[in-house]
C-alpha cells in the first residue's frame, strides 16, 4: 500500500464527488441521491451519467464508465493511481505523504534517469567529429542549433555499442537499457544499440521527463523512423510530441501536424504551440490530454490521402470533448514544414488566420467529390450535404448552412432547409430511440457493458455480483457469516474484485473505491460501481447473502453435471423483481 488509509480517507472526505465532476460536467437533473449531466467519456443527448452524493460515486448507465472520485480524474484528466492522487491532494490544499518507493516506482524512477542521461549522451555526439553528419543533415533541412538545442535534439552513432557502453559506464545495466528500449538483443544473446546513425528527437512529456525517443534516418532510407517500444514509462497514444513546450504556448491554440520534422520547423519560425502525435493518427487518449491545454486545435495534417483521412478522424474524437477544430488548407506543399520552407512564416501565420473552421472544411470536402453539373451527381451532393448540415446542433448554423449548400447546387434556399430539417429531426428521434433502447436491454443490465468482462455464466455471475455488493455495503457480514470461496466465482472480473475486497476486509481495512482503486483496473472499477448501483436490500443482508451462495453452489453443480445452459430469461426476470420490490432502498 502505497497509501495510507488515513490519507486515503481525508482525501477523498475533502474532494467531494459532486464538487468535483462539477469542475467538468453540467449536472443539471436530480433524481433521489442522484444528479444527472451529459457523460464526459462517450457522447450523448440525454442525460445517462449519474454522481451520487451518498455512496460518493459516480456511473454512466450508456457506456457504463463508474468509480469514485480518484477514478474519474484518473479517466478525465488522464492520469495514473498515484497522480490522480496527487492531484486531488494539490486540490484540497493537502500535502502527499511520503511515498514508500515499491518495486515499480523505484523501476520508473531508473528508467526516467537512464533516458535523461542517453538524451544527453546524444546530444553532446552531435559537437564529436562523427556528429558533423547530424550536423550537416540538420543544416539542410534548415534547423539551426538553437532549436536543436530548445528540442534537445541529438546523435545516435554509427556504431553497434556506443550508447550501450557509456551509459553501462554510468552504471546502467544491460538489462535496464533493454528494458528502455535502448538496446536490442541479438542472436548470440549479446546486446546492441537500437538507434544508430539517426537524428535523435527525445519525447518530453508534459512533466518534463523524457520518456523515449525518435530517430531519423539522415537522408533516404528505411525505416525512416524508428521509436522508442512501448516501456514502463513511454506508451505512444498517450503522449505527444512536444506538447512539454506547446503547453507554455499564449497563442491561445495548439497545432497538430503529422510529423516531428514539422514540428522543430513550426517553432523554429515562431510557431511555438505545435504538437505531433508520434507517428499515429490522433487517439482519444491524446485528444483528451490536449483538451487540458487548449480549447482550439488547427489540424496540419500532410497535404495528401492519408493527411485528409486522418483529419477526418481526428475532427470527431475532439468535438467529442467540446474542443473547436479548425482544418489548415495548405496549398503548393505537402507539409508545414514545406510549406513554411517555400513561403515563409507569414504566409504560414495568414493560413493560420483563415483556417477553415470544420463544417466549412467538410462541406468542401463533399462538394469537391461531386461534379455538380451531372444532374445524377447533383443528387447525391445533395444528399450527403443536407445529412451533413442536418448534424450541426445549432438551428441557425443549419440555416446558414443549408443556404450555402443550396448555392452550391443552384437550388431554393427553402427546399433545401427543408430537407436539412427533415433529416435533422429524424437523427434527433434515431439517437433519443437508440438511447431508449440501450437502457433497457436486459442483457445490458445483467452484463458489463466492457466486451472483455462478459459473463460466461450470467446466472451465477448475477449471484456473485450480489455477494460483492453486500459486503460492499456491509462488511460487517464479512465478521457474521460464512463466506464463498473466491475460486466458485466463475467471471475473472468478478473474482479479481472479490478477492481485493476480501483482502482489504482481512486486513481489517475499510472497504471503499479509493481503498480499492489501486488494486482494480479501470474496466473493473466501472464494473464495481455498476454493481453497487443495482438495488439491494440491506435489512436482511444475512439472509440474501446466503440465496446467492446457494444460487453459485447450485450453477457450480450444474456446470459440473455439464447441464443445461444458464436460464438467463429467469435471472433477468428475478433480478427485475428484486429491483421492484426493493425500490427506494437502494
Ligand atoms: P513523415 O514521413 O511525414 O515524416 O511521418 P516527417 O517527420 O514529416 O519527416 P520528413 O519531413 O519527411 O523528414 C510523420 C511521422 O510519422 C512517424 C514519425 O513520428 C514522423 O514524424 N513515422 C514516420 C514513423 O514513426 N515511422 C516511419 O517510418 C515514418
Ligand atoms: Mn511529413
Amino acid at each position: 500500500m502505497a497509501f495510507s488509509e488515513k490519507f486515503l480517507d481525508e482525501l477523498v472526505d475533502r474532494n467531494d464527488i459532486v464538487d468535483v465532476v462539477s469542475g467538468y460536467v453540467r449536472l443539471s437533473k436530480r433524481s433521489g441521491a442522484n444528479q444527472f449531466g451529459l457523460c464526459p467519456f462517450h457522447s450523448e443527448k440525454t442525460p445517462s451519467f449519474s454522481v451520487n452524493a451518498e455512496k460518493q460515486i459516480y456511473h454512466c448507465f450508456g457506456c457504463g464508465k463508474g468509480g469514485g472520485v480518484i477514478n474519474f480524474i484518473m479517466d478525465i484528466e488522464n492520469l495514473g493511481y498515484r497522480d490522480a492522487v496527487a492531484f486531488l491532494a494539490r486540490r484540497a490544499g493537502m500535502t502527499m505523504p511520503e511515498e514508500q518507493s515499491d518495486g515499480e516506482s523505484k523501476k520508473r524512477a531508473r528508467m526516467l534517469s537512464l533516458n535523461k542521461d542517453a538524451a544527453r549522451f546524444f546530444y553532446e555526439q552531435l559537437s564529436t567529429s562523427e556528429g558533423r553528419r547530424a550536423g550537416e543533415y540538420m543544416a539542410k533541412r534548415r534547423i539551426s542549433p538553437a532549436t536543436a538545442k530548445n528540442f534537445g535534439l541529438g546523435y545516435a552513432p554509427d556504431t553497434w555499442d556506443s550508447l550501450e557502453k557509456a551509459m553501462r559506464a554510468k552504471g546502467y545495466s544491460d538489462f535496464e537499457l533493454l528494458d528502455a528500449g535502448l538496446v536490442r538483443r541479438g542472436k548470440s544473446g549479446g546486446f546492441y544499440d537500437t538507434f544508430r546513425n539517426r537524428l535523435m528527437f527525445p519525447v518530453i512529456d508534459v512533466r518534463g521527463n523524457v520518456i523515449g525517443f525518435s530517430g531519423r534516418i539522415l537522408g533516404d532510407g528505411e525505416p525512416k523512423y524508428m521509436n522508442s517500444p512501448e516501456t514502463l514509462v513511454f506508451n505512444k497514444s498517450r503522449n505527444l510530441f512536444a506538447l512539454n513546450l506547446a503547453k507554455k504556448s499564449k497563442s491561445g491554440y495548439i497545432i497538430l501536424s503529422e510529423g516531428n520534422i514539422d514540428v522543430v520547423s513550426l517553432h523554429q519560425a515562431g510557431f511555438d504551440s505545435a504538437v505531433a502525435s508520434l507517428g499515429t493518427s490522433l487517439t482519444p487518449e491524446q485528444a483528451r490530454l490536449l483538451s487540458r491545454y487548449t480549447n482550439q486545435v488547427i489540424i496540419a495534417y500532410d497535404n495528401d490521402g492519408a493527411g485528409l483521412k486522418a483529419s477526418q478522424r481526428a475532427i470527431g474524437i475532439l468535438e467529442k470533448l467540446d474542443v473547436k477544430v479548425k482544418v489548415l488548407r495548405m496549398t503548393g506543399a505537402k507539409d508545414p514544414d514545406e510549406f513554411i520552407k517555400a513561403k515563409g512564416p507569414d504566409a504560414f501565420r495568414m493560413l493560420l488566420e483563415g483556417s477553415e473552421d470544420q463544417v466549412d472544411y467538410r462541406l468542401r470536402t463533399v462538394t469537391e467529390k461531386y461534379d455538380l453539373s451531372i444532374d445524377e451527381q447533383k443528387v447525391e451532393f445533395l444528399k450527403e450535404a443536407t445529412e451533413l448540415v442536418a448534424h450541426l446542433p445549432g438551428a441557425v448554423e443549419r440555416q446558414v448552412y443549408a443556404m450555402r449548400v443550396a448555392a452550391l447546387a443552384g437550388l431554393g434556399a427553402d427546399v433545401v432547409t427543408q430537407e436539412v430539417e427533415r433529416r435533422h429531426k429524424r437523427l434527433v428521434r434515431r439517437a433519443y430511440r437508440e438511447e431508449e433502447r440501450q437502457q433497457s436491454r436486459p442483457e445490458r443490465q445483467a452484463q458489463p457493458v466492457e466486451k472483455e468482462l462478459r459473463y460466461d455464466d450470467p446466472v451465477s455471475a448475477t449471484a456473485e455480483e450480489g455477494v460483492i455488493r453486500l459486503l460492499y455495503l456491509d462488511p460487517e457480514l464479512a465478521r457474521r457469516c460464512s463466506l464463498p470461496a473466491a475460486e466458485d466465482f466463475t467471471a475473472p472480473a468478478l473474482q479479481h474484485i472479490y478477492s481485493a475486497l476480501r483482502g482489504r476486509l482481512d486486513r481489517g481495512e475499510a472497504v471503499s473505491t479509493a481503498g480499492l482503486g489501486e488494486a482494480l483496473s479501470g474496466p473493473e472499477m466501472s464494473l464495481l460501481v455498476g454493481i453497487l448501483q443495482k438495488p439491494e436490500q440491506l435489512s436482511r443482508s444475512e439472509g440474501t447473502l446466503q440465496d446467492y451462495i446457494k444460487i453459485i453452489q447450485e450453477q457450480k453443480e450444474l456446470r459440473e453435471q455439464k447441464n443445461a445452459p444458464p436460464d438467463f430469461q429467469a435471472i433477468i426476470k428475478l433480478q427485475r423483481e428484486k429491483g421492484k420490490r426493493y425500490e427506494g432502498n437502494g
